[in-house]
């Protein structure tokens, strides 16, 4: 490790190795020590200047790296390509570039085109941190996507896991899928074939297009939100269809013979891929993934900053 260049920027997943998803957790467990502690906050980059640039919507990505910038001690500025000068024409690397002006240190992008962020990272003089770039890569939610296993089950490695849903359209599964394999996990992706990638056995996957044999098989099941923004042409019959094939319920979860572990990384939308009572059961770790995202995050702008990853 001590021989090799450091990371600049965290784009995606790919270009990660394992060594460096431990580095990112045990530096985790760490800050989120802090976090249940009394004092929350360290002035670890209180000399570093991090602009939040979002230029798609966002709830938890979005909060969650602020706080986590925040508790860090680091001046932060917020960016809403809605409300910028973005709506008049500007180019993104004139707007990055003009924020930058102003002594901004690293940058933290959420963007709508595949690829913006390692585009950015080769045209500005600034740190780059991917929040989630079209259907590519969301690297820091596959990261507290694998802690939360590690978390609530011991070890990612060994442990099977199905992702459900639109695959086709979700960077996270994307980032989940080679996240986890790194880890040492088994994966399985399931959901209907006009959902699933046509060459997605290429990444080692399995595939399934029955729920019930999916969940069978896992011990844990990450539920994924049909991504109606991202599709230009229907992909099933209708979301009742879909709901009575891929929905998880209760009464799905009842007829296993074991107990498994339920994610989603959110928006929920309830009653389509996931009913209520399942978002809601102690099976579901899903608002530990929320809280776990800061102490990740926080992980990740440090190990960036302080050039350790
Ligand atoms: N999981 C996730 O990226 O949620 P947001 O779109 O609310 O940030």
């Amino acid at each position: 490790m001590s021989n090799r260049e450091h990371l600049n920027h965290l784009l995606g997943i790919k270009g990660l190795n394992e060594a460096q998803i431990q580095t990112i957790f045990e530096t985790a467990d760490t800050f989120k020590d802090l976090l249940n502690s009394q004092v929350k906050k360290t002035p670890a980059l209180r000399d570093v200047t991090i602009a939040n640039l979002f230029f798609e919507n966002s709830t938890r990505t979005r909060v969650s790296f602020e706080l986590a910038e925040k508790r860090l001690g680091a001046d932060v500025v917020n960016f809403s390509s809605s409300s910028s000068s973005v709506k008049k024409g500007e180019t993104l690397i004139d707007t990055v570039n003009n924020i930058l002006s102003m002594k901004v240190d690293m940058v933290v992008m959420r963007h709508p085109a595949p690829g913006a962020c390692q585009f950015l990272a080769r045209h500005v003089n600034a740190q780059i941190v991917n929040a989630g770039d079209g259907t590519h890569e969301h690297p820091t939610q596959a990261l507290l996507d694998a802690f939360s296993i590690r978390e609530k089950l011991g070890d990612v490695a060994g442990k099977k896991v199905v992702i459900v849903g639109d695959i086709l359209h979700s960077r996270v599964a994307i980032s989940n899928i080679q996240c986890l394999q790194l880890l040492g996990a088994d994966v399985m992706v399931c959901g209907p074939s006009t959902l699933i990638p046509r060459n997605i056995h290429t990444l080692g996957v399995r595939v399934s297009h029955n729920l019930m044999e999916a969940i069978e098989w896992c011990d844990v099941a990450n539920m994924l939100r049909i991504q109606l923004e991202r599709q230009d042409q229907r992909f099933f019959p209708s979301l009742r269809e879909y709901s009575s094939l891929y929905g998880l319920t209760a009464k799905k979860l009842a007829s296993l013979s074991k107990e498994i572990t339920i994610m989603h990384p959110g928006p929920i939308n309830r009653g389509v891929e996931i009913s209520s009572d399942v978002a809601d059961s102690h099976s579901s770790i899903i608002l530990q993934q929320v809280e776990n995202g800061v102490a990740i995050r926080m992980a990740v702008l440090f190990l960036l900053a302080q050039h350790k990853l």
